[in-house]
């Protein structure tokens, strides 16, 4: 018996929809290779949708993603509307997909493609082999947190946002970091601002909790400034890092540039009953439909989401090595080039990758 995976695709704005394409073609190579049957249906988020219904995030789009099995999604955003009121903004389509899908879990993970080590700001000796996932909690913290706006005190304004976490929110995202730590060198690093904000002194307390049962895994915790420092003096002494939903999002980007190469990394959301997949890079609608922009990041999320929400590793690693061995043989996007190699667009950089997976 095969079963069906339904998958809904939002291309998004600017480069998605050149990248998501491609990765779709990865995509139906992969599920023929493994004898998966999906079914994709396509639907507009972010710029695209308001231009089209007013709204980043409609309620069909939203239906699509919801009886789905899977997302992908390219990226949103871009100068056309960044004007627009916070409340219709593209990247509300995110932030809304995110919580509706109950995604708590953000895993991005920066890992250092040996062939790219030269593209690193840092140098070698430092990022050599670094290989970190940020855990990062997704619908909760001072994205979500309420009171929150913009209100008139006394002939002036007063701008609040609320950084709040329950126990459970913490319990979740604590066990997660520790069961992927599990299966990977076995290290969390814990990151809060505890010596000052009583959510973190919470946060700690809680997933020193949460650690008891997992005590095979070794915990550490770090506060947020100092793990920001840490990350550039000594990378590689990070396997798991968890922490909060804006410690995380700040965290992550800096993760992703010791790699030198923010256009190769994937991420996966989870923990509701559908993932969504997505490039960590954003829209580039500077280089929006030149067939220039890097597929890659989207390629490795559509591992990403082979491997966490149709539990199928195997068709992950096929990915990530069929990537690793055209970097080897030279092959490079405008934004990972450097002399010496061979310059390949969106579409032939994805047909090389396809020939190496066959
Ligand atoms: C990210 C982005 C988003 C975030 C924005 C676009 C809302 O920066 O996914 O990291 O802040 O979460
Ligand atoms: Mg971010």
């Amino acid at each position: 018996m095969t079963t069906t995976y339904r998958i809904a695709v939002f291309p998004g704005d600017g480069i998605g929809n050149e990248i998501v394409p491609q990765a779709i073609r990865v995509l139906q190579a992969i599920s023929n290779k493994y004898n998966i049957k999906v079914e994709l249906q396509e639907a507009l988020v972010g710029g695209s949708a308001i231009d089209e219904f007013g709204i980043p995030l409609p309620e069909d789009s939203l239906r699509i993603a919801l009886n789905s099995d899977a997302v992908l999604l390219g990226a949103v955003g871009g100068p056309k509307w960044e004007g627009l009121d916070y409340a219709i903004r593209p990247e509300r389509a995110l932030l809304g997909l995110r919580e509706k899908l109950g995604l708590f879990a953000n895993l991005r993970p920066a890992r250092l493609f040996t062939a790219l080590a030269d593209a690193s700001t840092l140098k070698r000796s430092v990022i050599d082999g670094i290989d970190i996932v940020v855990i990062r909690e997704l619908t909760g913290g001072i994205y979500f947190g309420k009171p929150r706006g913009i209100e008139k005190v006394d002939g002036e304004e007063r701008g609040v946002n609320t950084e709040v976490y329950t126990t459970h929110e913490i319990e979740r995202i604590a066990r997660l970091a520790f069961q992927v730590a599990g299966s990977r060198h076995g290290r969390v690093c814990s990151v809060d601002k505890a010596n000052v904000l009583e959510s973190s002194e919470l946060w700690r307390r809680v997933v020193i909790g949460v650690h008891k049962e997992y005590e095979d895994v070794q915990l550490s915790h770090m506060y947020v400034d100092n793990c920001a420092m840490q990350l550039i003096r000594n990378p590689g002494q990070f396997d798991v890092i968890l922490t909060n939903n804006l410690f995380g999002d700040i965290l992550s980007d800096e993760a992703a540039m010791l790699t030198g190469s923010i256009g190769m990394l994937p991420s996966a959301s989870i923990g509701g009953e559908v993932g969504m997949y997505e490039p960590i890079h954003g829209s580039a609608p500077d280089i929006a439909g030149q067939d220039k922009a890097n597929p890659i990041a989207t390629i490795l999320s559509v591992g990403m989401m082979f491997k966490y929400s149709f539990g199928l590793d195997i068709a992950y690693d096929d990915i990530d090595s069929a990537v690793n061995r055209v970097l080897d043989k030279g092959y490079r996007t405008a934004d990972i080039y450097s002399q010496g190699n061979k310059l390949a667009g969106t579409i032939e950089m994805t047909d090389i990758i396809l020939n190496e997976l066959a």
